[in-house]
């Protein structure tokens, strides 16, 4: 496929709520940090339109970007619109309905919001309709387009730091409401938590078995609290994944341990520390500060991923964040859940 008129494709967002376009008003985050935003910034897209079915969402996101073409219908959008490029940025449970729609109704490219979908079925079908219908997809887990952790990937790659042996992850947050599982898919590990999780599958590859201890509070038709998690990875490295509530604050820690070195990476920090002789015990070796391996690029985690989408649709090539990364981290999620519920069971992967 070709670029259309002025070599840019046209953009429809579907879901116009924090991540599509509200975030991008926060003065404290850095920009782009929201799905318009992205699609504003790339020279290669235009938004032509926008849809919610809270007419005060579609009123504002008109305002905001001067988008004319506004919808509460997305299938009425899709028809009269015919965009190239559409993003899913609706609650999780929408997300496979939408862009099994999207891809049956002609769209070349779909930017969908983490998680993939509330379940693996719903994500098989998004997947299947994507391959059916010869359309490219991203999942937005844009942790995986910052040039901070593609920095660290490349050192461990080119062996700078040292043999990838375990990886410790946080997210904590506030205690979660009493919610369906079936509908909302989980928790605290499913919300946000699928982001840690694809970053360790990010560095190491796929998972072979996980083991979990969860606190469900509301019983196992609600969704989860806290949930403990082991992985295991196919290369031998495993994560330990902390993630939930009762915490009176937000925190994402990925800390990634090789043989010679360590990592620690918040939404803030990058830090490195390098295995040095000891300056406080003879004969010891210590983990010592040293600097960041230097990232190779100055693009922001939003644009790469519109840009590796576009770089789908042009060339096929697979994108860093595909349909597939989404199931595996979702997979990866469900297994966590079913252990748990085994009062601990090591779970084998694939399920
Ligand atoms: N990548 C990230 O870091 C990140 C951050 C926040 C949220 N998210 C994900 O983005 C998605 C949206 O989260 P949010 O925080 O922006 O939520 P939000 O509630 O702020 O926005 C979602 C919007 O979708 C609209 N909507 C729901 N169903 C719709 C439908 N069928 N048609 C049209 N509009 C519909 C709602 O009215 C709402 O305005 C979720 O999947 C969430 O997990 C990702």
């Amino acid at each position: 496929m070709t670029a259309k008129k002025k070599g840019r494709y046209n953009v429809a967002i579907i879901g116009l709520g924090r991540i599509a376009s509200i975030l991008e008003d926060d003065p404290l985050r850095s920009k782009p940090c929201t799905h318009a935003g992205a699609f504003a910034t790339h020279p290669k897209t235009r938004i032509i339109a926008g849809c919610d079915v809270n007419p005060e969402r579609t009123t504002a996101f008109g305002k905001r970007w001067g988008v004319k073409k506004l919808y509460s219908d997305y299938r009425q959008m899709l028809a009269r619109e015919k965009p190239d490029i559409v993003s899913v940025a609706t609650w999780t449970e929408s997300h496979s309905k939408i862009v099994v729609d999207c891809a049956e109704a002609g769209v070349k490219g779909i930017y969908c919001e983490k998680p993939i979908a509330v379940n693996l079925k719903q994500a098989r079908e998004m997947i299947k309709a994507c391959e059916r219908n010869g359309v490219a997809m991203v999942v937005g887990h844009e942790r995986r387009w910052d040039r901070r952790h593609q920095a660290l990937k490349a050192a461990l790659a080119a062996g700078e730091i040292g043999e990838l042996r375990s990886m410790t992850g946080y997210m904590l947050t506030g205690t979660w409401p009493k919610l369906s599982r079936r509908i909302y898919g989980g928790g605290p590990v499913f919300h946000d938590g699928t982001h840690l999780v694809d970053l360790f599958r990010f560095f190491a590859g796929d998972a072979a078995f996980v083991t979990a201890v969860e606190d469900r509070p509301h019983g196992s038709a609600c969704v989860e609290n806290t949930v403990t998690g082991i992985i295991e990875f196919k290369n031998g490295a495993r994560g330990l994944l902390i993630a939930g509530g009762e915490r009176r604050y937000f925190h994402f820690e990925l800390d990634i341990q090789t043989d010679k070195a360590r990592a620690v990476m918040t939404n803030h920090i990058a830090e490195l520390y390098v295995a040095k002789t000891s300056k406080f015990y003879t004969g010891f070796t210590e983990l010592e500060r040293a600097e960041f391996p230097t990232p190779g690029n100055d693009v922001n985690a939003f644009v790469g991923g519109v840009s590796d989408l576009i770089s789908q649709m042009e060339t096929g090539a697979p994108p860093l964040s595909s349909g597939h990364d989404g199931y595996k981290a979702l997979e990866i999620i469900t297994a966590l859940y079913r252990s748990a519920g085994k009062g601990g069971a090591r779970v084998k992967l694939p399920l």
